[in-house]
């Protein structure tokens, strides 16, 4: 485990969703109303940037496949329902699973100390 400096309270305004590249490894960071969620920028679906897509809350939902995840927790919450935005009947959502089964999404703790903010990788 290690702690990396991400920046300061002032880079992450509450309500705003930001992708940063933490080391290797791109980041998705939430600022809620409860605080801060990190997940790994990279849908457990097909590895796509899920960053792309639309966040409420803590819900994240991949913009590929409709995939959605708690970005608090990494519970997935609901697995490739549709393409693009469009809902996919269930014959066609049994092919693009492509043989995955519903996985989380790697979450990152995020910390405050004074103004500035670590994730632990
Ligand atoms: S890549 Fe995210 S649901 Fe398929």
């Amino acid at each position: 485990m290690k702690k990396v400096k991400i920046g300061t309270l002032n880079d992450f305004p509450q309500g705003k969703v930001r992708i940063i590249r933490v080391e290797s490894v791109m980041v998705v960071i939430n600022h809620t109303e409860n605080g801060f969620c990190a997940v790994e920028n990279r849908c457990p679906h097909l590895g796509f940037p899920i960053g792309l897509g639309q966040v409420e809350g803590n819900l994240i939902t991949c913009p590929f496949h409709g995939s959605k995840f708690d970005m608090c927790t990494g519970e997935n919450l609901d697995w490739v329902t549709s393409l693009a935005g469009a809902k996919l009947p269930s014959w066609t959502r049994r092919m693009l699973m492509m043989g995955k089964q519903p996985t989380p999404i790697q979450t990152f703790e995020v910390t405050q100390e004074g103004d500035s903010l670590y994730l632990t990788l």
